[in-house]
């Protein structure tokens, strides 16, 4: 597992409890605003959990779970500048790597669950939009703020906002860069359990011990089949429905021979 000063350094922190990886973003000073120190970190982290974590909790330190990318970023702030461009295939690379801090939680191996509160900004946001099940506490503030900034959202997040609230409402909140509160999150799908702040903990267990009591290879093939859902085609779909199920009936038979 990656070196816990290594991980300090890119204001993250991870804590691996049995079946339960929980990813707290640490640099509460900076309201965890992130570095592509803390990207690089992330995807490391994607990298080397142990086999036996069926759960990732992605939570923020202090007041905020996010301010989005570290605006220092844009001034070479980290004796590393975004690219400008002019090197496409680079500029490519430079991108594809920050992204894999985010597309490992899409991994079926893991279910992933954002813990928010306070600012989800930006890369945070688009953070909390990788997981699969956000539980947001009632002082959340989402904002997807890039093209306010002259940006795109390039981290994974379009893909994830476009299919849970339709193409319009994305199209409105990224242009308007406007905040979003905690009942219109629940209401747009962008936060599925919304609590009072101070419960935030207490739901977050509470929805980990339930998604650790279901069977795991159950956990893993459902997951995957979700996944496919919205690519497939229904014949598609079925047909994967019917090799998950397959693989489960053998894995069930198999456990029942072997008593
Ligand atoms: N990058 C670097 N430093 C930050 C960031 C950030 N994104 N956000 C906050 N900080 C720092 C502040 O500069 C401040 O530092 P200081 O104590 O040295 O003055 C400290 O964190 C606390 O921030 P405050 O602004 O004092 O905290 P407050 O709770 O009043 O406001 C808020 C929080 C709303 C998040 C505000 O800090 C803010 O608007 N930050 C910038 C958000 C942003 O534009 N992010 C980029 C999004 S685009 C993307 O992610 C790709």
């Amino acid at each position: 597992m990656e070196p816990a000063a290594d991980l300090a350094e890119a204001g993250l922190r991870l804590e691996v409890d049995g079946a339960v990886a929980t990813v707290v973003l640490d640099r509460p000073e900076r309201r965890n605003a992130m570095t592509f120190a803390t990207w690089r970190g992330l995807a490391r982290i994607g990298r080397s959990l142990p086999p036996q974590v069926r759960v990732v909790v992605l939570r923020g330190e202090g007041p905020s779970f996010s301010a989005g990318i570290d605006l220092s970023m844009f001034s070479g702030g980290s004796g590393e500048s975004l690219p400008d461009g002019s090197d496409f295939a680079a500029s490519d690379a430079f991108i594809a790597e920050l992204q894999e801090g985010y597309t490992w939680l899409r991994d079926p191996r893991f279910v992933t669950v954002a813990a928010i509160h306070g600012h989800v900004i930006g890369g945070g946001f688009q953070l909390a939009l990788a997981c699969d099940i956000r539980v947001a506490a009632d002082d959340v503030k989402l904002c997807m703020k890039e093209p306010a900034l002259g940006l795109v959202p390039d981290l994974t997040g379009t893909k994830p906002l476009v299919e849970i609230v339709g193409v319009n409402r994305a199209l409105e909140l990224c242009l308007t860069a406007r905040t979003v509160l905690a009942e219109e999150a629940r209401r747009l799908g962008l936060a599925e359990i919304v609590v009072p702040r101070e419960g935030l903990d207490d739901a977050v267990r509470e929805l980990v011990g339930s998604l650790l009591a279901v069977n795991p290879g159950a956990a893993v093939a459902t997951k995957r089949l979700l996944l496919e859902a919205t690519e497939n085609t229904l014949a598609e779909q079925c047909a994967a429905e019917r090799r998950e199920q397959i693989g489960r009936l053998r894995e069930m038979a198999e456990a029942r021979r072997q008593g």
